[in-house]
């Protein structure tokens, strides 16, 4: 295909052109430098130079797109010669060919044209799609699948818990879901818009009789994929942080039940972000360590190393540690930490019930007392709890 012009318009569409496997070659005096880093790679031809008679031969499809009108009638009375389609960006009415407003759902493509010409607005045809593509993926609008869908199991991160905060395909696999098998954490304000026909389990309340608790889940995500039904395991941030994904992953693959797992913004890196604190921040932080506290730093069982850590000059991010802050800032301490250390603790984050504590390695035990902080709440020590909207960023 040939695309005369490299401004805007020839930038916007090129993407999805490429993508499609399209051979383009492009021809124009001059690109955008977004163009230009697509000729650079190979993806497309650039003619540098302006529209000659004869450049759309043997095309199938052109796209006309020069700031010349001049050069855009010339082209389009040659496209109409040769029988190419031809889209016109300045003059729809000139046009063979035009544009549909296009997104994707499900593995469908929506695509949007308006037939009236003179009533040819694109900002509506593009609010169109949106509301018909964002329909689909939450559920609102539903389009009922005749095909037997596959049952098995998606372990869907539903991320820290504001149900906004769920991807497009988290949202998008709830909403087709049969049975819902849900963490206390994560998005459950999502649970109450499901139809009544979804079974919702708190996986909190299966009862386990002789097994794990984990045991019990795993065996309820089989018996109900088992019946042939469609599964969302709803956990909290994503599924492999802290999350038992693997084990849940592992017993459906043992059984030969197919499982898909859908990643999850962690609450390690988003209540921090919620409550206003970078986990990194230039000049102040290069790493972050996202570490596990339901164990105490002394307990045989941590697979922690606690010494390492209180050396690192970064951020330590604590997921389950409100219970042991006491004997994991007192360890840091005694291996070097300063005791002056900030810290700061996000309760419940990016809810409605989000609350931030400050203190120091010396106080945070005390403070977590005083403030009566409960779990869940993500513990942050290091420098860029002090970091603000005001400080600046000091060197590299
Ligand atoms: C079992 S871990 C699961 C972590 C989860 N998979 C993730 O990626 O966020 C549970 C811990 O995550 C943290 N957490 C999860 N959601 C939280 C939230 N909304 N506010 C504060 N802490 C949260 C708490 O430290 C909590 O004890």
């Amino acid at each position: 295909m040939v695309v005369l012009g490299g401004g805007q318009v020839a930038q916007r569409r090129l993407p999805a052109l490429i993508a499609a496997g399209a051979d383009v070659h492009l021809v124009s005096p001059e690109v955008t430098p977004s163009v230009e880093a697509m000729a650079d790679a190979g993806e497309i031809t650039w003619h540098r130079r302006r529209y000659e008679e004869g450049d759309l031969t043997g095309a199938w499809y052109a796209l006309i797109a020069t700031g010349d009108t001049q050069a855009n009638t010339l082209a389009s009375a040659e496209a109409e010669r040769h029988r190419v389609w031809c889209v016109r960006s300045d003059d729809a009415d000139e046009a063979t060919a035009w544009t549909p407003a296009t997104g994707h759902s499900e593995g469908v493509t929506i695509a949007v044209l308006t037939t009236d010409a003179r009533g040819r607005d694109p900002r509506h045809t593009a609010a169109i799609r949106d509301a018909v593509v964002e329909g689909l993926r939450d559920g609102t609008l539903v389009a009922p699948h005749h095909r037997t869908r596959t049952p098995g199991v998606a372990l869907v991160g539903g991320g820290p818990g504001d149900p906004d905060l769920i991807t497009v395909r988290g949202r998008r696999l709830l909403a087709e879901a049969d049975v819902v098998i849900a963490d206390r954490l994560g998005p459950r304000d999502l649970l109450a818009e499901l139809p009544p026909h979804v079974e919702v389990i708190d996986a909190a309340k299966i009862p386990y009789g002789r097994y794990m608790a984990q045991e019990a889940i795993n065996n309820a995500l089989i018996e109900h994929a088992k019946q042939g039904k469609s599964v969302v395991r709803l956990k909290g941030g994503d599924p492999y942080v802290f999350g038992r994904g693997m084990e849940e992953l592992q017993a459906l693959a043992e059984v030969g039940i197919p499982c898909t797992v859908v990643p999850g913004i962690s609450s390690s890196i988003s209540v921090p972000s919620a409550a206003g604190i970078p986990v990194t921040h230039r000049g102040v932080a290069h790493e972050f360590t996202v570490v596990s506290g339901h164990v105490a730093p002394d307990d045989e069982r941590s697979l922690v190393d606690w010494p390492s850590l209180a050396r690192l000059t970064g951020t330590l991010v604590i997921l389950m540690g409100v219970d042991k802050i006491g004997k994991i800032a007192e360890t840091l301490v005694a291996h070097g930490k300063p005791a002056d250390t900030p810290v700061a603790l996000v309760q419940e984050g990016t809810t409605a019930a989000q609350r931030r504590v400050d203190a120091t390695l010396a106080t945070v035990a005390e403070t977590v007392r005083a403030e009566d902080v409960k779990p869940p709440a993500v513990i942050v020590i290091g420098e860029v709890v002090k970091v603000g909207p005001t400080t600046a960023a000091t060197s590299e």
